[in-house]
């Protein structure tokens, strides 16, 4: 029997979708095989024994209070998790699903407690989760392996909050602002004119103390899915082509698009030629490496009539029955259980 913890919710803007990602998974983990011991986090940042359905039926699902309970950061006790106020054991896991988006979830603060207490877990570990969540940082990075990223400026809090006239001739109308760490779209904007740039980078500054401005990439918006088999191999899926991304009422994937609207649908596999689809495995396995990741990665691209431009990788994409991540894997030839149970058995395989 795996005993695995699947810790879910979080102080991100994606606590619901993380908890809708982490019921879906749990019901697909197989009773004889796995005792789970469900952990939720609440949007205040307690952890809590959770629930095996953090759904429960609502639209916006929420860990709400509970028991209290501390995972051990020593290595003597790893994976113990304890009441948070007796100290009373309440379970020991062998390894972590930390379904966690975002902030304190997926930028590598919590994979460094799993890496103190020598827990295996899912995902990519600290530098990679890191460097994953700090756009400015995956496209450096990638940029540094030859993969082409989309043209750019990055403010921070120290210097100026706007952009020169050589910025801005050089960049070109629409630009998109965005928050260096974020997510869903929370933050984002696209600028038509440049009378609302100011405001625009005001808006992502509430939201980080670094703001990215980048040209406009024009073309499909394409999702390719990396996940690392049990014998350390790393395989990309088939991408997704989103559809309607442009033509929404934000005109960009923002975040009511994204979850508030079904305007935007998703062809899978993209239709594309043979030799187009080769190249976006390529550069989504080589981001994917350059970025040290490891357990999966969902990398976000767009194709230019210059070829595919990537835009960002997230380390702990979406992963409800109907997100991208899944779809795709399924798409490829590997079902929902069995994208789970990769995941899962490949963590462990590591950390023998
Ligand atoms: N440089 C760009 N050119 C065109 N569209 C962009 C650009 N940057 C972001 N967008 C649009 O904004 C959306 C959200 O931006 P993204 O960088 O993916 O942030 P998030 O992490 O919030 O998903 C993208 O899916 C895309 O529709
Ligand atoms: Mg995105």
């Amino acid at each position: 029997m795996i005993r695995i913890a699947v810790i879910y919710g979080g102080q991100s803007t994606e606590h619901s979708i993380s908890c809708i990602s982490a019921g879906s998974i749990m019901a697909e983990l197989p009773s004889g095989e796995f005792e789970v011991y469900p952990v939720g986090i609440t949007r205040d940042g307690d952890w809590v024994e959770g629930s095996f359905d953090p759904v429960g039926g609502a639209t916006l699902p929420e860990v709400t209070a509970g028991r209290r309970v501390t995972l051990s950061a020593s290595p003597a006790t790893k994976g113990q998790f304890t009441d948070a106020l007796t100290g009373e054991v309440t379970a020991e896991v062998d390894v972590i699903f930390p379904v966690l988006h975002g902030k304190y979830g997926e930028d590598g603060t919590i994979q460094g407690l799993f890496e103190l207490s020598g827990i295996p877990y899912v995902g990519p570990g600290v530098l990679a989760s890191a460097c994953g969540m700090d756009k400015e940082c995956t496209k450096t990075i990638v940029a540094a392996e030859g993969i082409p990223v989309a043209p750019g400026v990055t403010l921070r809090a120290s210097g100026p909050r706007t952009l020169s006239g050589e910025q801005r001739e050089r960049l070109g109308l629409p630009v998109f602002v965005k928050p260096a760490n974020g997510g869903s779209s929370i933050g984002v904007s696209k600028v038509e004119r440049w009378e609302d740039l100011d405001g625009a980078i005001a808006t992502a500054f509430d939201n980080d103390a670094k703001v990215l401005v980048e040209g406009a990439l024009v073309g499909d918006e394409v999702e390719v899915g990396v996940l690392e088999l049990v014998d350390a191999s790393v395989r990309a899926s088939v991408p997704a082509k989103l559809n309607g991304t442009d033509d929404s009422a934000e005109g960009f994937y923002g975040f009511e698009t994204k979850y508030l609207d079904d305007h935007v649908t998703a062809t899978i596999p993209a239709p594309f030629d043979e030799e187009l689809t080769r190249q976006l495995q390529d550069m989504a396995i080589r981001a994917f490496g350059a970025l040290n990741c490891k357990s999966l990665a969902r990398v976000d691209f767009f194709v230019t009539d210059r070829g595919p431009v990537l835009n960002e990788v997230n380390t702990m994409p979406g992963f409800t029955a109907i997100s991208m991540y899944p779809k795709v894997w399924e798409a490829t030839g590997l079902s929902y259980p069995e994208l789970v149970r990769c995941l899962v058995d490949t963590a462990l395989a590591r950390a023998k």
